[in-house]
């Protein structure tokens, strides 16, 4: 689908169908108003008759419409007048789509630009609009033996000058695409090697990244010895993924962005009870969202330098896996005792961070479905987000806030580290059943002495488990929003 930003007069402009927004309380949009005029008073008229409704959510398509050049006129409820919230322009951007995906229309206006969001810039409603529109569309069905799109709608036209919100919305929306088609991907297919593969065609794909995989044998080089002691399970061999990203100055210190890319995670031999145990293929969401971001960034030619380091591997049991009790030395020379193997992902995220020093990056995002416990902390709506440092964990919280895609910070006081203490290594890899989101961060957290570091807990945020199964693309608009953000106040 394609999103472009063009002025148009909502009753004279000839496509497939035009979307306009009504209010509570008859009161009618600015677009809605000029239709009006032009259909002699028709809208109103709907609306005095309880055919057409201003609630927030409400949708009626009108075909045929005298007056009116376009073929069809999708009338869209947007609750109170200058007072629409958030989530009413977002259940009215859905309520549209949902009709649109039935409707033959190919090409489309909309004139929900002339919404006035409560607490949210225009450029606001432009991106949403895009990044709602093109996620109701996204779906997986290459592996349906008879599954064609049926969808018509190929072309969304926003009524807008603001062509800089056009075009983030649509790159935001097409990482997010990305992030979810290599979460759900199954994890025959979406290996390490497939991960890999998937740098080096951004690295063709864009003149500004680069792509360097280190296989097992230069990892063990470096002395990774946690992480390849969680791929010792598996038939996969690990990859450690890099990219880097050049859209600053050459010595504008980088941002990186690790992401936990764990393809498929049984627990290994403290295996994970079998129910919904399918859903461990999306333990690589975290790396997901950190190719959504660089294609993103690419795409949009952010000035911004970012280094990607995506440690990837399975979590299988075996008889060369991992064992409760065993000891690794990690690359950064700390040793870890082993007491759970299903805590794998600090084991291989912590190499990474001591890998991503090199860099000397201004800071370090590692984004992470790392615990259960921050399921039952935060449920599914909110990413769980430490750090060592304050400003960088508020502007990734501001950035969430902004965008929607939701953060909320735990604390990982010194108190907590405690829990991490053993008896016989400089720490073990779990820190017992409470405040488990926390000591898996604190754990984290001595890898990450060097530099200003955030981590970001999508356990509960990146994929919805039951009916509707499937991954989010979370935290890519986070994510986004915060280089878009860091951008801006350059
Ligand atoms: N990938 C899981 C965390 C997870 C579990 C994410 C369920 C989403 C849904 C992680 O590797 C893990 O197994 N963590 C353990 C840690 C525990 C052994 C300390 C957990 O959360 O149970
Ligand atoms: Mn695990
Ligand atoms: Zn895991």
């Amino acid at each position: 689908m394609k999103f472009q930003a063009k002025i148009a007069q909502p009753d004279a402009v000839k496509t497939g169908c035009i979307i306009i927004a009504l209010f509570e309380d008859n009161q009618l949009s600015a677009s809605a108003e000029a239709v009006n005029k032009a259909c002699n008073g028709y809208i109103a008229k709907l609306i005095e008759r309880g055919d057409a409704k201003g609630a927030a959510g409400k949708a009626l398509l009108l075909t045929g419409l005298h007056g009116v050049e376009a073929e069809r006129i999708l009338l869209i409820g947007m609750g109170k007048k200058e007072q629409t919230s958030a989530k009413q322009f977002m259940d009215g951007v859905e309520a549209a789509i949902a009709v649109l995906k039935e409707s033959p229309a190919r090409d489309v206006y909309s004139f929900l630009t002339d919404v006035t969001v409560a607490d949210k810039e225009s450029s606001w409603n432009i991106r949403q609009q895009v990044e709602v529109s093109y996620s109701a569309l996204y779906s997986l069905n290459r592996f349906k033996s008879e599954e064609k799109s049926t969808i018509a709608l190929k072309h969304l036209h926003l009524s807008t000058r603001d062509k800089i919100a056009v075009a983030q919305g649509a790159a935001t929306a097409r990482g997010v695409a990305f992030a979810k088609e290599l979460g759900d991907l199954p994890g025959n297919i979406c290996t390490p090697r497939y991960l890999a593969e998937q740098a080096e065609q951004l690295e063709q794909k864009f003149s500004r990244i680069k792509s360097k995989i280190l296989d097992e044998a230069a990892m063990q080089e470096l002395g990774m010895e946690s992480l390849l002691s969680v791929s010792r399970g598996s038939r996969q061999p690990a990859k450690l993924i890099v990219m880097q990203y050049s859209g600053g100055h050459q010595d504008d210190a980088p941002i990186a962005l690790v992401g936990k890319g764990l393809t498929f995670d049984s627990g290994g031999i403290s295996l994970k009870p079998g129910a919904q145990m399918d859903e461990m293929k999306y333990d690589m969401c975290g790396a997901a969202s950190v190719f959504g971001v660089i294609q993103a960034a690419a795409e949009l030619t952010l000035p911004v330098n970012l280094v990607a380091v995506i440690p990837s591997s399975e979590n299988m049991p075996d008889g060369d896996a991992n064992k409760p009790g065993d000891i690794v030395t990690s690359m950064s020379g700390l040793t870890i005792e082993i007491l759970n193997t299903d805590a794998e992902g600090r084991l291989i995220l912590c190499d990474a961070l001591t890998y991503t020093r090199k860099f000397n990056p201004a800071a370090v995002i590692d984004i992470a479905t790392l615990t259960g416990a921050c399921i039952i902390a935060l449920g599914g709506k909110t990413s769980g987000l430490m750090a060592n440092n304050q400003p960088l964990a508020d502007a990734l919280l501001d950035a969430g806030q902004k965008c929607g895609d939701r953060a909320w910070q735990l604390p990982i006081w010194d108190e907590y580290q405690e829990q991490l203490k053993s008896p016989f290594a400089d720490m073990q890899n779990i820190g017992g059943r409470e405040a488990g989101s926390i000591t898996a961060a604190c754990f984290l957290s001595r890898f990450a002495e060097d530099y200003p570091w955030a981590h970001l807990d999508i356990a509960g945020t990146a994929w919805i488990s039951g009916a509707k199964k499937g991954a989010t693309g979370r935290p890519v608009p986070l994510l986004m929003q915060y280089l878009i953000d860091h951008c801006d106040a350059q």
